[in-house]
């Protein structure tokens, strides 16, 4: 069975739309306001476990009502919770989003329990790792915590998807324990002096990590790998509407992350991560808009993609 092994935050996602952002120091009245479960680490980790994977979510919420909700929640996903910790002295994180009547968004993020994940809370669920489990992670959790889970994943023999967001300069050390590393266009230049995707992929494939995919909203990803050194282009799968596109990239990774516990090179998978997150920015609220299989196979073949 495909297995994912999710090391990531956990958050409350406090949503509030508008038709226009705020210009600093304006007042503006909203237009509706909803509370979601979310965190990057959560997101991909029920986007990983809908498309079909086994998944276990190693992460840590507060000792509160937010907490025993995001645990609830995933359990109710059939993840295996039983390494989510809950912090006593720190809150659950949360999320502020700000989301417009095109479906952008703007967030701010107050990590609250996620800062304290350490590494010792991850190894207990990395020991049993095989070759060909994946371990997924991004970046909303500490930095030694996501280099120390990738050394024990890679040291066995797993395949270490790593989503490098937000964009924060990357430990040299962590490159080369990562199979595919996922980025946004931004988080991409960010991370290569202001490169446009292509030369940011290329160049970040020369940090020394395995492949790199670099995702292009409505115009799909490329994908850029080591054995020829090549670049594939993958075009979108067009949304019907676009709501929100909170989620969409956790979308994308979690289900990448899932076609390739399940036997799949990069390319394909992130082809069915691409439709996941075309499916993603038509429903409001991160979890919620996570896609079923079901969806994300019939999105593939509509499309006349060989699967
Ligand atoms: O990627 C979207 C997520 O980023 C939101 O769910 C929010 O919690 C932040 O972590």
């Amino acid at each position: 069975m495909a297995r994912v092994t999710v090391v990531g935050s956990c958050n409350i996602d406090l949503v509030t739309r508008t038709a226009r952002f705020p210009r600093p120091g304006e007042h503006l009245i909203a237009t509706d306001f909803g509370t979601y479960l979310g965190g990057k680490g959560a997101n991909q980790a029920v986007a990983s476990s809908r498309a079909g994977a086994h998944v276990k979510m190693v992460g840590s919420v507060g000792d509160d009502d937010f907490g025993a909700h995001i645990i609830a929640t995933l359990a109710t996903e059939g993840i295996d919770v039983g390494r989510v910790r809950k912090d006593a002295a720190l809150p659950t994180g949360n999320a502020s989003i700000w989301l417009d009547e095109r479906g952008e968004n703007q967030i701010l993020v107050y990590s609250g329990a996620n800062q304290s994940l350490a590494y010792a809370d991850a190894t207990d669920a990395l020991s049993d790792l095989k070759a060909g489990d994946v371990v997924l992670m991004q970046l909303e959790v500490p930095m030694p915590t996501v280099l120390e889970s990738a050394r024990l994943a890679s040291s066995r023999g797993a395949i270490v998807v790593l989503n490098a967001a937000p964009a924060v300069p990357l430990e040299d050390e962590l490159w080369r324990f990562v199979t595919v590393l996922v980025v946004n266009e931004t988080e991409a230049a960010a991370l290569s002096n202001g490169e446009p995707p292509v030369a940011a992929a290329l160049a970040l494939l020369g940090r020394g990590c395995g492949s790199v995919v670099v995702t292009l909203g409505q115009d799909g990803c490329i994908v850029a790998t080591a054995e020829a050194v090549a670049v594939e282009r993958i075009s979108a799968f067009a949304p019907v509407r676009v709501v929100d596109a909170t989620g969409a990239g956790d979308a994308f990774c979690g289900v990448l992350a899932a076609k390739m516990a399940a036997g799949s090179q990069v390319v394909e998978a992130a082809r069915w991560g691409n439709a996941a997150g075309s499916l993603a920015v038509e429903v409001i609220g991160a979890i919620p808009s996570m896609p079923s299989k079901s969806s994300i196979e019939r999105r593939v073949s509509q499309a006349g993609t060989k699967l």
